[in-house]
């Protein structure tokens, strides 16, 4: 899906996408510890569309979620979900937007669902602490909706896991929200179920045009959504989207019988607002980039070439015989430990001897600073350094 940013981001008008991260930061402390769990991640979301979000474990999706649920403020950046700045909205006006905005679907059925009531009542809850009428009508029509009308009766315990997901997509249905986030409905359940699941989310997607925000592990997923955002380090790093292609054309297109067209899928990466982009670490490592790379401007695009080892190596000869040559010009012994020193120098920083030489002039600086203050504190001359 192509998101629309024609629309300003803090309007609810249809032209403007549901949900717009902008730069956003999230930052947890636990004692001392701080862990930067979103580190500037930017998405938009289109209303009506149905992503997934995908990335490794610790990589920040839940966090993310929760962050356009309203159970966690960003520590910095832009959020607006339907037109509101979250960042910037009061606690009481956080609650209503949690209450009327919103639907959770979380991985652990007992997280969505209260035991000791059945399917129906479980539905009826949130409608009747929104103090809606016709409660237990609209609930039973939720449950239809999610193809559960035979088990309205049934409690928690008496459902399978994968009825317990479809009860909780009715529950967070409830209160008609405009943003559905689900984190990880499918942990719990067999692959066949899963698909049950997704199909739901789906045809909810369909029908009624709600957008919707599903995190899984689950390559299936690509299939279900119009486009895959993978996150990597608190950052969008990838986006897979999917397309319908005509197939090459075969005999029986040449006989005039149309083909199908078939899902294709392309994984896209992404570039922040600063030009930024997450090369995947496999290709990095394949191709030996690391630490820096040369970049030139090809017919077809942006090529990223490693930086030859030999130039590397040369830097790093360059380096230590410079420096070796300045420590014995100031009759430092240990030559040879500072000539090791610069080609550990001259490796780290591959290639550039510039850099390299700023490094060994601020070493001589600090080695001259602290002669001179041992010197002081025996009482010798003050040494003048150069
Ligand atoms: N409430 C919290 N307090 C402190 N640190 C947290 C909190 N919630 C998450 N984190 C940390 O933030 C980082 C991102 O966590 P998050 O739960 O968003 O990852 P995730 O992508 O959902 O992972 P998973 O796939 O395992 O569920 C992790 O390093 C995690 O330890
Ligand atoms: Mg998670």
């Amino acid at each position: 899906m192509v998101v629309d940013l024609s629309g300003a981001p803090e309007t609810k008008s249809k032209a403007a996408p549901l949900i717009v991260c902008d730069n956003v930061v999230k930052i947890y402390k636990v004692a001392n510890l701080e862990t930067v769990a979103l580190q500037g991640l930017d998405l938009v979301v289109a209303r009506g569309e149905l992503l997934g979000l995908v990335g490794p474990s610790g990589s920040g999706k839940s966090t993310l979620l929760n962050v356009l649920g309203g159970i966690d403020r960003p520590s910095a950046g832009r959020v607006w979900v339907d037109g509101q700045n979250l960042l910037e909205m009061p606690d009481s006006e956080l609650d209503q937007y949690r209450r009327s905005t919103v639907g959770f679907v979380w991985q652990q059925g007992s997280r969505n669902l209260v035991p000791y009531l059945d399917a129906l009542e479980n539905v009826a809850l949130p409608l009747a602490i929104a103090g809606g009428r016709a409660r237990s009508e609209r609930a039973a029509a939720l449950l239809e909706l999610v193809g559960l009308a035979d088990r309205r009766h049934h409690r928690l315990a008496e459902l399978s896991g994968g009825e317990q997901q479809r009860v909780a997509i009715a529950v967070a249905m409830a209160n008609e929200p405009k943003l559905l986030l689900a984190d990880e409905p499918t942990g719990e359940v067999d692959s066949a179920t899963a698909q049950v699941i997704y199909d739901t989310f789906r045809r909810l997607n369909r029908d009624f045009g709600l957008t919707t925000v599903i995190v899984s592990h689950d390559p299936v997923l690509a299939r279900y959504t119009s486009r895959v955002v993978a996150i990597h380090d608190g950052k969008t790093a990838s986006e897979t989207v999917r397309q319908m292609a005509r197939p090459r054309p075969s005999v029986d297109e040449a006989r005039g019988i149309e083909e199908e067209e078939e899902e294709v899928f392309e994984e896209l990466v992404v570039l922040d607002s600063a030009g930024r982009l997450q090369v995947p670490k496999e290709q990095l490592e394949q191709l030996g980039i690391k630490g820096r790379a040369r970049l030139e401007v090809a017919e077809e695009g942006i090529l990223i070439r490693p930086v030859p080892e030999a130039e590397s190596a040369h830097a790093a000869d360059v380096l230590s015989a410079e420096l070796a040559v300045g420590a014995g010009r100031r009759g430092w012994r240990g030559a040879e430990v500072a000539s090791r020193l610069a080609r550990g120098v001259g490796e780290s920083i591959a290639g550039s001897v510039s850099a390299g030489r700023r490094w060994i002039s601020r070493l001589w600086a600090k080695i001259s600073g602290s002669r001179r203050r041992s010197r002081r504190r025996s009482g010798d001359e003050v040494e003048t350094g150069r």
